[in-house]
């Protein structure tokens, strides 16, 4: 019987090449071909290529992604271009499309609305629970004093540790205690920071309670670390403009109707938890793409939105539309615990480009930018599917996509463009079109 050779030790220690010739050989049945086509991905030059490497662990090549650009985003009175990696056709056409129309009635309005971030030290504390509260104020003085080693130096840039909280959760869990921290990290998303303090305060508390109380034993901590739930570090965008300005749309629909159907999908959003997903995740097609970008960490983005979409306990829509006194308002809040300092943000290559291009925001300038996409985005989505449909604008970049698939000439995908503005499309009726006009 063929050994099965699917199953590998010592494999993070290999060399790249060894990696890859056992990943080929064992699960490709063109070991040759495929081995060619990851190495084609390698970056030309292996410095970058050391660089990319160190982000990860068994990397074999890398996963190439579209990195667009969406420009005439107004915000606050400025204008960007803003980057965006996505692979979903039309999200960085939607969000151009949206900021040009906003461009010319004021642009994107935003404001901070707060910027703590949280972190947690879980325990369990089997002692008499008035010993643990009598000795919290002097226990908290050492653990803010163990770490000044750590924080003196954020404390420099403006951030440092701000509310310091002992929460009994025993109604929910035998013996459950929190320790709840507030953070203010500047222009750092502040993970690490945030997590070593965590941890020094956990051995800071078990060492404490040891030493000052007769309950020796009675802390047991479970874990310490950040949570991605930053509900305070907070950010509003906005759009507004007076109905009328708001000017006709596809299908003939007037400004009035225009306006009266947008809010009707927003509150849809806001009472359906169904509609309120797909609506959320058309915002978060246009803040991942710049998070992406940007060297952010997308999925804590994506956990913390989602949680604050579902604060009321009934998930729901995170943007809002009004009309009001004739004027149409639409707006997004939204937690964004992002960085433009540390982590990836400065060795990421094209990250790095990225900020470049925004002109170096800081962390804050970075949160409203993200927060405008979304709703650009937002507002795009709802702009088709209460007019056209989304599908219209989908089947042009799908025909695009199909017409390169079968690599098509300038001139076919030309007279392909005309020739499907009214009918359906899809793979085969491509294709077919392209025989007839090559035998043509
Ligand atoms: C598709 O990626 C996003 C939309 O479904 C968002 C929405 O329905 O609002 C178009």
């Amino acid at each position: 019987m063929k050994q099965d050779n699917k199953t590998i030790s010592g494999f993070s220690s290999m060399r790249k090449r060894d990696k890859i010739k056992w990943l080929v050989e064992n699960f490709f049945k063109d070991p040759e071909s495929v081995m060619h086509e990851l190495k084609s991905y390698w970056h030309k030059n292996d410095e970058q290529q050391k660089i990319l490497d160190g982000f990860s662990e068994n990397t074999i090549s890398n996963f190439p992604m579209p990195f667009g650009v969406a420009p005439n985003f107004v915000i606050d009175g400025k204008t960007y271009c803003v980057p965006m990696v996505i692979e979903e056709s039309s999200v960085v056409a939607a969000a151009s499309a949206a900021a040009k129309f906003w461009m010319k009635r004021g642009g994107f309005k935003t404001e901070i609305i707060g910027t703590e971030k949280l972190g947690q030290v879980h325990f369990l504390w089997h002692g008499d629970p008035s010993i643990l509260f009598t000795h919290f104020d002097d226990a908290k003085k050492v653990m803010l004093a163990d770490v000044e080693g750590i924080v003196a130096n954020m404390r420099k840039r403006g951030g440092g540790i701000q509310k310091f909280e002992l929460i009994d959760l025993t109604q929910k869990k035998e013996n459950y205690y929190q320790l709840r921290v507030s953070f203010e990290t500047c222009d750092s998303m502040g993970a690490n920071f945030i997590n070593s303090c965590l941890e020094q305060f956990s051995h800071s508390l078990k060492s404490f309670y040891f030493n000052h109380s007769q309950e020796k034993q009675g802390l047991e901590i479970i874990m310490s670390i950040l949570s991605n739930y930053n509900p305070n570090c907070l950010v509003r965008a906005k759009v507004s403009c007076k109905i009328e300005e708001l000017g006709d749309f596809p299908n003939g629909m007037g400004a009035e109707l225009f306006a009266k159907e947008f809010k009707d999908a927003v509150e849809i959003a806001e009472i359906d938890p169904y509609r309120a997903t797909t609506h959320n995740k058309g915002i978060f097609n246009g803040i991942d793409a710049v998070v992406i970008a940007t060297g952010n960490d997308f999925r804590a983005i994506e956990a913390c939105g989602h949680t604050f979409a579902n604060k009321s306990g009934s998930y729901s829509s995170l943007s809002h539309c009004r009309i009001e006194g004739g004027n149409f308002e639409f707006w997004l809040d939204i937690p964004l615990a992002v960085g433009t300092v540390g982590g990836l943000t400065n060795l990421h290559p094209i990250a790095k480009r990225s900020l470049e291009m925004l002109e170096n925001p800081s962390a804050k300038e970075l949160m409203s930018i993200i927060a405008a996409t979304g709703l650009a985005q937002n507002f795009a989505a709802l702009r088709s599917l209460i007019t056209t449909g989304i599908q219209k604008g989908h089947m042009k970049m799908h025909l695009l996509n199909i017409l390169n698939h079968l690599k098509a000439t300038e001139s076919q995908i030309k007279s392909a463009t005309d020739h499907f503005q009214d009918k359906v499309i899809s793979f085969n009726s491509v294709r077919d079109f392209l025989k007839t006009t090559t035998l043509n």
